[in-house]
């Protein structure tokens, strides 16, 4: 599949995401035009990056005054800390707002360094070069920018959009197959969720993706963003519509708590946990199709992903995730609020399905025997 190219406009912003391999070499020119006075670009980039990727951009950009800010991309340095080492080196080396910050990194790199543009001189030109597959099919879409706080994770930010989004698929040959599988885990959620035809694709090519065969990775990061850009379009202020992007998310997030964000589980493994017990529930509460739910499972039984969820098929391992349900950020009463499925491409509205805990406790071992 040739490169390919999504141009976003709102009322509040316009700008294009490039997909593909080898776009890269795309982005002196766009600098030109979408950047026109820029004399300096600061490029804060992940040390995980390989090397190869910063000795190209040293060349493509080479008519510019260019610095660079390696940066060792942690939850932990996702921090205020980390904002203020960048703003300094910024304002030490004198930026001003018609110069250009870069991000080249996961999508833990992307918040940071969108969020450092949103206030540096209230703020300053951003490219997003997103190098994982989660930033580029989820993080890098949407103009969600922020840090971590001692008192949780991603609790200050901005909504702070890019002058331009650049995926070029060939860096993600340097990432693990975990890193993959958690990109992989928000297409099929987007497929589940919106476009019943991309996940009849997904049901064919999963195995390409998972491979990481560049066309069919092109194709599905492209399908991706647009559905993120669907919703996050209606809906910027993430209550409503953006919130179908939730499903699979109540549980994983619980899952992820539970473990303390624990390398052993990805949120990505969380979310195709998720998803799977969340459409199990929807089966149970009669308003979804069980054929439904087969295919769901059968991409994961196809495509060796059930270890995801295998401790789930048991009543009180799901039982001992529901104190971590409490605090999601959804619920605004003492019930936990899910987003369910009611066929492909079809959620149910938020506060349509509330649960309370005796609720999900009696649920807990039917969807263990589903
Ligand atoms: N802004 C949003 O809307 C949004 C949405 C979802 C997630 N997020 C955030 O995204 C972050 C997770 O993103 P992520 O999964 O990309 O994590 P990440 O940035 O931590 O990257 C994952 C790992 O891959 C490494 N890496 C990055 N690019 C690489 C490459 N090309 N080759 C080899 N290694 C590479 C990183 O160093 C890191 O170890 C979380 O902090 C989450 O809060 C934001």
């Amino acid at each position: 599949m040739k490169n390919q190219e999504i141009k976003f406009k709102n009322n509040h912003s316009k700008y294009s995401i490039l997909i593909g391999s080898n776009v890269l070499p795309a982005l002196p020119k766009r600098i030109k035009i979408l950047c026109p006075k820029t004399k300096k670009i600061a490029v804060i980039i992940d040390k995980n990056v390989p090397r190869k990727f910063k000795n190209i951009l040293k060349n493509i950009l080479k008519n510019f005054k260019i610095i660079f800010f390696s940066y060792q991309a942690s939850e932990k340095k996702k921090s205020f800390n980390d904002v203020n080492k960048f703003l300094t080196k910024l304002l030490s080396n004198n930026f001003n707002r018609s110069d250009l910050i870069i991000g080249v990194g996961g999508g833990i790199t992307g918040d940071l360094s969108g969020f450092v543009a949103s206030i540096f001189k209230r703020g300053i030109n951003f490219i997003n070069i997103p190098t994982t597959l989660l930033a580029q099919v989820d993080s890098s879409i949407g103009g969600k920018t922020g840090v971590n706080t001692s008192h949780g994770k991603n609790l200050v930010g901005s909504f702070y959009q890019p002058k331009l989004v650049l995926s070029d698929t060939n860096f993600l040959n340097s990432l693990s197959k975990k890193e993959i599988v958690c990109g992989y885990a928000e297409i099929l959620k987007h497929a589940i969720i919106k476009d019943p035809n991309f996940f009849s694709w997904l049901e064919r090519n999963t195995e390409k993706i998972l491979l990481k065969k560049p066309g069919e990775l092109t194709y599905a990061i492209k399908k991706s963003c647009l559905i993120k850009l669907h919703f996050v379009n209606k809906d910027v202020n993430e209550k409503g519509i953006r919130m179908a992007l939730n499903f699979g998310h109540t549980f994983a997030h619980a899952i992820e708590v539970k473990n303390n964000y624990s390398k052993k589980i990805s949120h990505g493994e969380a979310v195709l946990a998720g998803i799977i017990l969340e459409s199990k529930m929807s089966v149970l509460k009669k308003i979804c199709n069980i054929k439904i739910f087969n295919r769901i499972e059968s991409v994961y039984k196809k495509n060796n992903l059930t270890y995801t969820y295998k401790k789930f098929l048991n009543a009180n391992r799901i039982k001992s995730l529901i104190p971590f349900l409490k605090n999601d950020k959804k619920n605004n009463d003492e019930k936990i609020n899910f987003i369910l499925l009611k066929d492909l491409g079809k959620t149910t509205k938020p506060n349509n399905f509330k649960f309370s805990i005796k609720n999900l406790n009696n649920l807990s071992k039917f969807i263990a025997q589903f």
